[in-house]
C-alpha cells in the first residue's frame, strides 16, 4: 500500500518534471498570441467589401432593445490604465491626409475621447505634444490593405489611422465613400482603452464601420463593457 502510495508520489513528480517546460511554454504562448491579437485581427477593425451596404439592418448579431446579453470583450489579461488622466497626442511624423482640415481633425479627436470621457467617472484624457510622451499615441500612417485604422492595447496605446486609401470626413454627415472620422477614432480609443471588439451591431466596439454612415453615440454595450472594465 505504501509503496504504491510512494510509487504514485513518484509519478506525480515526475510527470510535474515532464509538463514543467510546457506550463512555461503555453504561458510565453499566451503572451505571444496577446501580441499577435494586437498585431492582427484585434488592433483594429476593417471595412467589409461589402463596403456602403446598410448594416442596420443586418440581422446576424445578438442585440437587442433591453440589452440581455453581454457582447463586449476584454483582452488577454484585461490590460487597462491605471492612472487618470491618459494622455494621447499625435507623434511627430504623424501626416493628416491631403485635404483634411487640421484643426477639423483635432475636434474630431477631442470629441472622440469627451465621448468616452463621459462614461467612467474616473476618465480623463489630456492632450499632450509630442505625442511619443503621450499613453495614446496617435499617427496617421499609410495602412495596408482595406484596414483604416489600429488600436494597441494598453500599455501599447498605439492608435493608427490609414492616410492612403481612406477617405475620412470630419462634417456631420460623410459621403457615401467616405468614413467618418470621429465614429473611427471612438473604435480606435476603445481599444486603446482595453475593449476588444465585440459583437453587438450597435456598438461603436463592434469590427466594422459601414461608409456613409456615423456612429457617434456609445451603445449599451460599450458602456458595460468600459464600466466594467474601469470598475
Ligand atoms: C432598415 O429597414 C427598414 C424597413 O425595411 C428601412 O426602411 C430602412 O431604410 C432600413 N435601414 C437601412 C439602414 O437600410
Ligand atoms: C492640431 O493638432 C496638432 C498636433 O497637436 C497641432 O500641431 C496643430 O497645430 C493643431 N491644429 C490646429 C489648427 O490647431
Ligand atoms: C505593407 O505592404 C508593403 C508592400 O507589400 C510591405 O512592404 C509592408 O511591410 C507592409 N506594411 C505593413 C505595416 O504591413
Ligand atoms: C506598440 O506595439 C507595436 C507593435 O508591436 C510596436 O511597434 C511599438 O513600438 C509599440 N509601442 C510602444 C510604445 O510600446
Ligand atoms: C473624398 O470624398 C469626397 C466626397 O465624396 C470627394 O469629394 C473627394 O474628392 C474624395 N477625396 C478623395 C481624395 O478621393
Amino acid at each position: 500500500m505504501a509503496a504504491k502510495f510512494v510509487y504514485k508520489l513518484l509519478g506525480t513528480f515526475l510527470m510535474f518534471l515532464v509538463l514543467q517546460p510546457f506550463v512555461t511554454a503555453s504561458k510565453t504562448l499566451k503572451l505571444a498570441s496577446l501580441q499577435i491579437i494586437e498585431q492582427g485581427q484585434h488592433r483594429g477593425y476593417g471595412v467589409p467589401d461589402a463596403v456602403g451596404q446598410p448594416s442596420s439592418n443586418d440581422t446576424g448579431g445578438r442585440r437587442g432593445m433591453f440589452h440581455l446579453v453581454d457582447n463586449y470583450k476584454f483582452f488577454n489579461e484585461t490590460p487597462k490604465w491605471k492612472n487618470f488622466p491618459v494622455t494621447y497626442g499625435f507623434v511627430s511624423n504623424s501626416r493628416i491626409p491631403v485635404g483634411l482640415d487640421s484643426r477639423a481633425v483635432n475636434d474630431s479627436v477631442a470629441a472622440a475621447f469627451k465621448v468616452w470621457e463621459a462614461v467612467v467617472p474616473k476618465f480623463a484624457f489630456k492632450k499632450v505634444e509630442p505625442g511619443e510622451t503621450a499613453n495614446i499615441k496617435i499617427t496617421f500612417t499609410k495602412i495596408n490593405g482595406t484596414y483604416y485604422g489600429f488600436g494597441y492595447a494598453p500599455p501599447n496605446g498605439t492608435l493608427q489611422l490609414d492616410n492612403d486609401h481612406t477617405n475620412w470626413s470630419t462634417g456631420s454627415a460623410p459621403a457615401r465613400n467616405q468614413l467618418d472620422l470621429q465614429s473611427g477614432v471612438m473604435h480606435e480609443i476603445g481599444q486603446t482603452l482595453g475593449l476588444d471588439h465585440s459583437t453587438d451591431h450597435s456598438a461603436v466596439m463592434y469590427d466594422t464601420l459601414i461608409r456613409g454612415t456615423t456612429k457617434r453615440v456609445l451603445a449599451p454595450d460599450d458602456k458595460d463593457g468600459i464600466t466594467k472594465l474601469y470598475a
